[in-house]
């Protein structure tokens, strides 16, 4: 007798944090191709960030984006607003229906948009409507000035991709303290560290850079004691040719990794799946707000096993940080409101039938 296979439905996976270029960043990936990847790693919808040019900072380049992304998304969608280093705070009452939340930059990374002064800081936390979130690029003693904000604001907050112990532990204060703030992990701080980077060279290389060991304990910590949210892909795929210039871009894909990684943990029993289905589908749709749609669902084969290989990846860059580890836990099927988008290989959605998770409207 063949033994059954036994396979986990999660519900509606959402990542809160991807960067899927298009518009002028199309070589490295577009909304096509990244939300296809999207698919692949088994999730229902992704939330993009605001850093591809031309920024989403103004009314026009919003609508540039949506439009774009409109036409090819295959999974469901919402976009971010950034706060820009020019005033942009005008605008931020007739996008704040139409975006998931704002951006804002407090540390160098890709693009254009850091902002270093707490003054200004303050004018976007200030200006920017309390019904959406505000999601922030955090690191080191920045998470205590923003921390600072939100204490005077009462703006709720999403730490994007904490990657220390001294910002774990800052965050945990600020929970204890009962402010309005969520923590993001990525996988590559997970299962990857500072002594990964010699063998990965440009392809280790994202921001925040990959720390030690003991950092990486304290999120594995931060996520059995529940101080950490949600796990965010941050997937920011830029080319292979791109990796190899001097300097080399930040930024590395993660859609289509996230979920075996994660899994694979579960099988080692560093954590529980009911903790990974929370992780990657109710705490990010919490955060923001979204239900669940029908029947959609992500169908995983928890036996199954993977080799992270290149040649298999649907996002437009063709690599991984990954790449040569062997994972658990393949997605069979992908349902969004019934229909079958993603049958194990093949992504069946039409260019243009995601939905956009905040179509604004209603004042
Ligand atoms: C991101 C990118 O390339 O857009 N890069 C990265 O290293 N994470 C930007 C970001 O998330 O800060
Ligand atoms: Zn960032
Ligand atoms: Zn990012």
């Amino acid at each position: 007798m063949t033994p059954v296979a036994s396979t986990i439905a999660i519900p509606a996976m959402l990542d809160p944090h991807v960067h899927l270029r298009g518009l002028e960043w199309a070589h490295k990936g577009t909304f096509a191709s990244e939300t296809a990847a999207a698919l692949a790693g088994g999730y229902w919808a992704v939330l993009d960030m605001p850093n591809t040019p031309p920024s989403t900072v103004d009314l026009p380049a919003l609508e540039a984006k949506l439009a774009a992304i409109g036409r090819e998304a295959v999974c469901d969608w919402g976009i971010y607003f950034g706060a820009s280093q020019a005033d942009n705070t005008a605008a931020y009452p007739a996008a704040a229906d139409r975006v998931c939340g704002l951006k804002i930059y407090n540390n160098a990374t890709t693009g254009d948009l850091l902002i270093e002064d707490q003054a200004r800081r303050a004018a976007h936390y200030g200006a920017w409507p309390r019904r959406r979130i505000v999601a922030v690029h955090a690191e080191g003693r920045t998470v205590a000035d923003i921390l600072a904000l939100v204490r005077a604001t009462g703006q709720r907050t999403h730490f994007c991709h904490i990657s220390t112990a001294e910002e774990i532990a800052l965050l945990r204060a600020a929970k204890a303290e009962g402010l309005p703030v969520t923590v993001g992990v990525t996988p590559h701080h997970l299962f990857l560290t500072e002594d990964d980077v010699a063998a990965l060279g440009a392809l280790g290389r994202m921001k925040p850079e990959l720390k030690t060991r003991a950092d990486q304990a304290a999120l594995w910590d931060a996520i059995g004691n529940g101080v950490v949210d949600v796990v965010e892909s941050d997937h920011a795929p830029h080319t292979l040719a791109e990796k190899a210039a001097d300097p080399a871009p930040s930024g590395v894909p993660g859609l289509e990794t996230t979920l075996p990684l994660l899994l694979t943990a579960a099988r080692e029993g560093r954590l529980s799946l009911a903790r990974v289905v929370e992780l990657v589908a109710e705490r990010p749709r919490a955060i923001f707000g979204l239900a669940a749609p029908p029947d959609t669902v992500t169908v995983v084969d928890p036996d199954a096993s993977t080799v992270i290989e290149r040649g298999s990846l649907h996002t437009l860059c063709g690599w991984s940080p990954f790449e040569g580890m062997r994972v658990w836990g393949k997605v069979r099927e992908v349902r969004i409101r019934g229909r079958v988008v993603f049958d194990g290989k093949r992504v069946l959605a039409a260019p243009g039938s995601g939905q956009n998770l905040f179509p604004g409207g209603a004042a």
